[in-house]
């Protein structure tokens, strides 16, 4: 007769070497796992060849990864116009254009904007004339200490060529990301008004 070589409690020899070998190589591959999230680690952080067109320039750039599109401007490229304030998508004052659209440089990754071209303050005025938005924001003295400015001005650009600035109301709602400690806001709005008009006429 033969002998029943089950365990109690169900699991029999058989089943236990088996199981014993799984575990055995999910232990020995277990390293080589670690080793390539560690490679892939590092290869998140090796720099990053990528050109950047900014103002009309192309610019060939060895960066991290992670560096942002603020960052990419002001510290390796010198384009210090363009103001880093909260660092947190909050405050507006990193604001340049991407193709035309405003955007937070702080939360947007250089190698995302990759062959896209991108406009800050230094590239708006033409042939040594100033924009007419640069224009109207000194003629209302739409500023105290300027911290905030570059940012208000890049976005009060994308805010009339979306055609968001039909009245004072429809500014004041479109600029409502672009945050003024000095409280500058009634002279930004008439900057705006004004130079929505000059910005239809050219
Ligand atoms: S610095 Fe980018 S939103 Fe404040
Ligand atoms: S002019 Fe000072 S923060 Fe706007």
């Amino acid at each position: 007769m033969l002998r029943d070589r089950s365990h109690p409690t169900g699991v029999d020899r058989r089943h236990f070497l088996s199981v014993g070998a799984s575990s055995a190589a999910v232990t020995m591959l277990a390293p080589n796992a670690q080793a390539q999230r560690n490679a892939d680690a590092r290869d998140a952080r090796d720099p990053l060849d990528l050109t950047l067109s900014i103002n009309g320039r192309d610019h060939r750039l060895s960066l991290d990864p992670r560096t942002t599109l603020l960052d990419a401007a002001r510290e390796h490229l010198g384009l210090t116009g363009t103001k880093k304030g909260c660092d947190q998508g909050q405050c507006g004052a990193c604001t340049l254009l991407v193709d035309g659209r405003r955007v937070l440089s702080c939360l947007t990754l250089a190698a995302s904007v990759e062959g896209a071209a991108i406009t800050t303050i230094e590239g708006l005025s033409q042939n040594g004339e100033l924009h007419p938005m640069q224009q109207a924001f000194i003629d209302h003295d739409a500023f105290q200490c300027g911290y905030c400015t570059p940012g208000q001005i890049m976005s009060a650009v994308a805010c009339v060529q979306e055609g968001h600035a039909s009245d004072d109301a429809q500014i004041r709602e479109y600029m409502s990301g672009n945050l003024c400690r000095c409280a500058a806001y009634p002279n930004i709005v008439a900057a705006v008004r004004e130079a929505a008009a000059k910005m239809r006429d050219i």
